[in-house]
């Protein structure tokens, strides 16, 4: 079973100053394409969060047009990240057939995966740019892992650990501990799987392990020393691609764009 991930598309209109400069709905484009074409063909699809840049309509209707090929294949499983807006998401996307998200309060569900099963969380505090989950959103999670405990991801936008980019763990989670107490419970969370940092990263979290997937667009700048800076640049883009295979889960990332034809050593 191969599950791919993809986050950050901060999706915005070409034509936006923001747009011209990041060329985000590109970026996005090349990632559906890169996974439609990807084989063996994912099973899944994760969007971890921060799907457009600042949650209008015309935003959403944008995202919802460019993934459309790849929803057309393969299931898309989204959460909300900083900057989405958790009501015009729910609408619009509800309405474009991703009605696994709930009518109502916050944007967290379960999927079936087969062998595995997705929690996804909703750590979106409005207007803010770091996330939280309160007492509701983290005992909806312990209820979600009592009750299944098949191999489970946990999808969520803001990642429970510092990582040591000085300003962007300025606006990571509020406070881990109070998940770690939830998550540490259980054997069988597989991974976190989050998104916000724009680069892939790992780290151990409560008996299990908690990381980022790249950006399929921009990437922050790896800088762990400088307390005010945040810069973003243009490393490749890319996609984690989780393999669940003789009960492990392996996680590549792969880059999207073109790197030239591969030299062939062997065949
Ligand atoms: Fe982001």
């Amino acid at each position: 079973m191969l599950i791919a991930q993809i986050s950050d598309s901060h999706v915005v209109p070409s034509d936006s100053e923001n747009g011209k400069l990041m060329g985000t709905c590109a970026h996005l484009e090349d990632a559906v394409a890169h996974l439609v074409s990807f084989r063996p063909r994912p099973d899944a699809v994760l969007v971890s969060g921060d799907l457009v840049e600042d949650g209008s309509r015309e935003e959403y209707k944008l995202l919802i047009a460019i993934l459309a090929p790849l929803k057309a294949d393969i299931p898309v499983y989204v959460a909300p990240g900083n900057h989405d807006e958790r009501e015009t998401m729910r609408e619009m996307m509800r309405t474009a057939g991703y009605d696994y998200l709930p009518e109502a309060g916050f944007l967290h569900y379960t999927a079936d995966l087969g062998e595995l099963r997705l929690i996804s969380l909703d750590t979106l505090v409005p207007g803010e740019p770091g996330g939280h989950l309160c007492a509701e959103r983290l005992a909806w999670l312990d209820a979600r892992l009592e009750e299944d405990k098949r191999p489970t991801l946990i999808m969520q936008h803001h990642p429970p650990f510092a990582t040591g980019l000085v300003r962007m763990d300025t606006m990571g989670v509020a406070e881990t501990a109070p998940e770690a107490s939830v998550v540490g419970k259980y054997n069988h969370v597989l991974r976190i799987l989050c998104g916000h940092l724009h680069r892939s990263i790992s780290c151990g979290f409560a008996g299990t392990m908690a990381m980022t997937a790249p950006s399929c667009a921009h990437a922050v700048e790896l800088d762990l020393q400088t307390e005010g800076r945040l810069a973003v640049l243009r490393e490749p883009p890319g996609a984690s691609i989780h393999l669940w295979r003789d009960g492990c889960l392996v996680t590549h990332t792969s880059f999207i764009g073109e790197y030239g034809a591969p030299y062939v050593i062997a065949e």
